[in-house]
């Protein structure tokens, strides 16, 4: 049995189902920290969501000032500091039974009862952690390990939303890193990451210092100009997801030569490219003088792109394995229209050879997410948004599994965003942000949103599917070697300067 920390009082809201106050008579509380108090059933657990203090001699503003204005303190002439109290209002989460059950209460417990800090037992049974679960961290003042059911966090999918810099890519590292470090009975999956800043490429570093774990063999890095699609996998409904305003007739003719060029292949031809398909449309007589113009510039703009080749790469059978990591590395690429292209391409083969069974079930993290998701975005500027929703609604039949990261979560499709049924929020105190994800994440309160906003980096929420009841924590530290992403602005302007100036010396060495 852990230590009693204090005395429910009577106040003119509680006890109540909903709210309980307590006095602190031994030590201190803390907000967020949970509570354990005897119940007829078992033990009632609840969370302090708030602590004040009080004291009688400074209830009255005008008996304050009238003393001390008179050069005497009130600290000096009377007791106060024993007239201090700590009161901790509590909200009662459910009860925790004799037998290891959870059901709900109906009624309060009574003033005079006394109130325990709870056991990390009887949090860990009442959140619903695994002990194979996913280790995300601590629960502050407690210690208790934050460890998910890997499948009650990710299979409905995951959204980590937070401001800029408040922690998201060190909580999506340390689940990728639990899914690597996975045993084979334990089930593991494949893990892609849409990499817009190039802060996941650490995992294939070496690792160098004390207590880094080293992922080389594990991952995989495809840096942009690498990524490729083979011309012979497309299909109208890419292409049109790709090239907008395209016409019946025009669609039908593409899918013509397309198919004939496939059946070629077929044949022994093998794999052919935009400059084929461009020579058999410029041809190919029976094509109307108008759609053979449009069809051509439209090939025109693809291989622009440089994107496209005779096949893929990567394919997707060799990356999508078992306890393996894949990194798109699309920091290099400033073109949005080419990297939303990536991703609705590769997503749409992920699910498609996931469906088909070919590739192990797989976790698809996308680091801004709403720039591939976007809300409000027309369609041509959305293009893998569709997708993205595709796999939101259905992708949990398939073992497709969606983590959406965001800073912006009030630009992030609603469509994706309210299916991704477990949440891992940071700090955020954008006012429009906030509500936003009140809204759309079902089990957080107005003192939880509240509680965000003061969050420090690190700090997180945890709420939804993956847990029975809402929890902040910290997330641990990562295991695999520092990003270099993170240099200081200092070492950034150094590198700036000291690059221009051997620039400068080449360039004297000319003259
Ligand atoms: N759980 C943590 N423990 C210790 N330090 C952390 C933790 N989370 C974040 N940090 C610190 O904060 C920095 C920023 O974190 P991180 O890159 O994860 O934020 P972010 O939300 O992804 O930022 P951005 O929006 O810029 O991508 C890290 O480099 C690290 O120094
Ligand atoms: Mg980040």
């Amino acid at each position: 049995m852990t230590e009693e920390i204090g005395t429910i009082i009577s106040t003119l809201e509680g006890p109540s189902p909903g709210k309980v106050s307590f006095v602190v008579t031994s030590g201190i509380m803390n907000r967020g920290q949970f509570v354990e108090i005897d119940y007829s059933q078992g033990r009632l657990v609840g969370l302090v969501v708030d602590v004040f203090k009080t004291n009688k001699y400074f209830e009255r503003a005008e008996s304050v000032k009238e003393f001390e204005s008179s050069g005497k303190k009130l600290f000096e002439q009377f007791p106060v500091s024993e007239w201090e109290y700590l009161v901790a209002e509590t909200k009662p989460m459910g009860v925790y039974t004799n037998d290891g059950k959870i059901i709900r209460h109906s009624f309060p417990p009574s003033p005079g009862d006394k109130v325990r800090v709870a056991s990390s037992e009887t949090i860990e049974k009442f959140l619903g952690f695994d002990k194979n679960g996913v280790h995300l961290g601590e629960i502050n003042f407690h210690g208790t390990i934050v460890k998910p059911n890997l499948s009650r966090l990710l299979k409905k999918h995951l959204a980590i939303l937070a401001m800029s810099g408040a922690g998201k890519s060190t909580a999506v590292k340390t689940i990728i890193e639990e899914v690597l470090d996975r045993k084979k009975e334990n089930g593991r999956l494949a893990v892609v990451v849409i990499d817009v800043h190039g802060e996941y490429t650490c995992f294939g570093e070496p690792a160098t210092k004390p207590g880094e774990v080293d992922y080389t063999k594990k991952t995989f890095i495809i840096r942009s100009h690498e990524i490729k699609i083979g011309v012979p996998k497309l299909n109208v409904g890419l292409v049109s997801s790709i090239v907008s305003g395209l016409s019946s007739p025009q669609k039908r003719e593409l899918e013509r030569i397309l198919n004939s060029l496939k059946s070629e292949m077929k044949q022994g031809a093998g794999p052919f490219d935009l400059n084929r398909v461009e020579a058999v449309i410029s041809q190919d007589k029976s094509i109307n003088d108008a759609t053979s113009r449009i069809l051509l510039s439209w090939i025109s703009s693809l291989k622009d792109l440089d994107l496209f080749g005779k096949t893929d790469s990567p394919s997707v059978f060799d990356v999508l394995r078992p306890g393996h990591l894949t990194v798109f590395d699309l920091s290099d690429e400033i073109n949005l229209k080419k990297k939303q292209i990536i991703v609705s391409y590769f997503t749409q083969r992920f699910f498609f050879e996931r469906k088909n069974g070919a590739i192990p079930p797989f976790l698809l993290v996308i680091e801004e997410s709403h720039q591939f998701a976007p809300q409000e975005a027309k369609e041509e500027y959305a293009i893998s948004r569709r997708i993205i929703e595709t796999i939101a609604r259905e992708g949990r039949k398939f073992g497709a599994c969606l983590c959406l990261v965001s800073q912006r979560p009030i630009n992030l499709s609603t469509t994706a965003l309210s299916q991704c049924n477990s949440n891992i929020i940071l700090r955020v105190t954008n006012p429009y942000d906030l509500k936003h994800i009140g809204e759309s994440s079902e089990g957080i309160d107005s003192k939880s949103l509240e509680m965000i906003t003061t969050l420090a980096v690190g700090e997180a929420l945890l709420v939804g599917e993956a847990v029975n009841h809402p929890v902040f924590f910290r997330v641990r530290k990562n295991k695999c070697p520092e990003s270099k992403h993170e240099i200081s602005l200092e070492q950034a302007a150094r590198v700036f300067e000291e690059k221009k100036e051997n620039l400068n010396k080449e360039a004297l060495q000319f003259l």
